[in-house]
C-alpha cells in the first residue's frame, strides 16, 4: 500500500508530474481513469512569492482531484521554504513535493530541479527547514544524478528521509541523460533498499506489464508514470485494473479516444477559456490520435483550429471516417 504521511493511496499508480500538462483537466481525467495519486506540474518558488498571476493560478486544487501532490521548484532554501509554507497555508494539496529533478538549463542554472543532486547536505537542510516549516507531509521528486560520474541517489534519498521527508519518487535517468537512453531501475532498488520512507520509481513504464515488473522486482512502492499517460489515460486505467485483478481491459475505440479527448477540451475551457484551451489542446488531440490509423493530415490540420466546435468537427469528422473503413472491412 502507498502511504505518505497520513495518506493512503487506492492504489500505487502516481500520474507523474508535466509542466503544461498536469493542470486541473487532465488531473481529473486521470483521477477518473483511478489513477491512486495525482501529481500537479511544478510551479515556481519566487513565483508563488511575488505572487505572479499564473503562478497563483497553477496552486487551483479541485477537490475530486484528491489525494493531490503538488511540486515547487527553486534553488534557494529560503525562497522554497517560505513558497512551500504558502503552499501549506492557501491550498487544499495534500502534499508538497520538491523537484529536483528537472533537466532544462533555465531552471539548472538558478541552482534548482536537478542541480540539488550535487549536493546531499544542501538537500538534507532545505529538506528538514521545509519540513520544520509545515504541517503537510513533504516529497522529493529526483533523478539518480547528475551524470554518469555524480549518481548519488541513495546518499541524496537518505538525506531526505533523515530530514523528515515523507517520501521520494526517483526518476532512473541522470540529470545529462535528459530523456536519451533507458532509465537505470536497478539504482532505484538500491535507493529502496537504503531508506525506510515510501519510494516511487519512475522512468519508461509504457505498459501495465511494466508497471507490474516494477513493483514486483525492484520492490518500489508506487510506480509513476508520465510520458504513457499523455493522450492516454487508458494506461492509468488499465494499469490499475491489471494489478487489482490480473486481467487488462481492451484499448479504447478511436470514438472513445475521443469523447475524451473533447472531455478534456471542456475541462481546460473551464479552466483557461476557449481561447487559450484550444491552442493548448492541439498537443493534446495529437496525442490522443497516437495508433490510430492515417493521422497525418489530422494531426496537421489539429494545429489551425481555433474554436471547440472547429476542432470537434475536425475530430469527429475524423472518427466517422476511420468507422465507416471499419465497417466497410467488417462486412
Ligand atoms: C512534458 C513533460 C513535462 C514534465 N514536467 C515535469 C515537472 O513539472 N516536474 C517534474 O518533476 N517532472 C516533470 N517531467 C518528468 C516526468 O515527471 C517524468 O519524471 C519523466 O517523464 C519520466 O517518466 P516517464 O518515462 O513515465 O515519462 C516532465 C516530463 C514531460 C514529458
Amino acid at each position: 500500500m502507498l502511504k505518505i504521511g497520513g495518506i493512503t493511496m487506492k492504489n500505487p499508480v502516481v500520474l507523474a508530474p508535466m509542466a503544461g500538462v498536469c493542470n486541473p483537466a487532465f488531473r481529473l481525467i486521470a483521477k477518473d481513469f483511478g489513477a491512486g495519486l495525482v501529481c500537479a506540474e511544478m510551479v515556481s518558488d519566487k513565483g508563488i512569492l511575488h505572487e505572479n498571476e499564473r503562478s497563483l493560478k497553477m496552486l487551483y486544487v479541485d477537490e475530486r482531484e484528491k489525494p493531490l501532490s503538488l511540486q515547487i521548484f527553486g534553488g534557494e532554501r529560503k525562497s522554497l521554504v517560505a513558497a512551500a509554507k504558502y503552499v501549506d497555508e492557501n491550498t487544499n494539496a495534500d502534499i508538497i513535493d520538491i523537484n529536483m529533478g528537472c533537466p532544462v538549463p533555465k531552471i539548472t542554472k538558478c541552482d534548482a530541479g536537478a542541480r540539488w543532486l550535487l549536493d546531499p547536505n544542501k538537500i538534507y537542510e532545505m529538506v528538514a527547514a521545509t519540513v520544520d516549516a509545515v504541517q503537510k507531509p513533504v516529497t522529493v521528486k529526483m533523478r539518480v544524478g547528475w551524470d554518469e560520474d555524480h549518481i548519488f541517489a541513495v546518499q541524496n534519498a537518505q538525506a531526505v528521509e533523515r530530514a523528515g521527508g515523507a517520501a521520494v519518487s526517483v526518476h532512473g535517468r541522470t540529470r545529462v541523460q535528459m530523456y536519451e537512453g533507458k532509465a537505470n531501475w536497478d539504482i532505484i532498488k538500491q535507493v529502496k533498499e537504503n531508506v525506510s520512507i515510501p519510494v516511487i520509481g519512475n522512468g519508461d513504464i509504457s505498459t501495465p506489464h511494466d508497471a507490474k515488473h516494477a513493483l514486483e522486482t525492484y520492490g518500489v512502492d508506487g510506480v509513476m508514470i508520465g510520458r504513457a499517460a499523455l493522450g492516454n489515460p487508458w494506461m492509468l486505467y488499465r494499469t490499475v485494473q491489471f494489478l487489482e485483478t490480473g486481467e487488462i481491459p481492451a484499448e479504447p475505440t478511436p470514438r472513445e479516444k475521443i469523447d475524451i479527448c473533447m472531455l478534456h477540451m471542456d475541462r481546460l475551457i473551464d479552466l483557461k477559456g476557449e481561447d487559450v484551451a484550444v491552442r493548448e489542446m492541439r498537443k493534446h488531440a495529437a496525442w490522443y490520435l497516437k495508433g490510430l490509423p492515417k493521422t497525418g493530415t489530422v494531426r496537421n490540420e489539429v494545429n489551425t483550429k481555433t474554436t471547440r466546435d472547429e476542432m470537434s468537427k475536425l475530430l469527429y469528422g475524423y472518427i466517422e471516417e476511420v468507422e465507416a473503413k471499419q465497417q466497410g472491412k467488417a462486412s
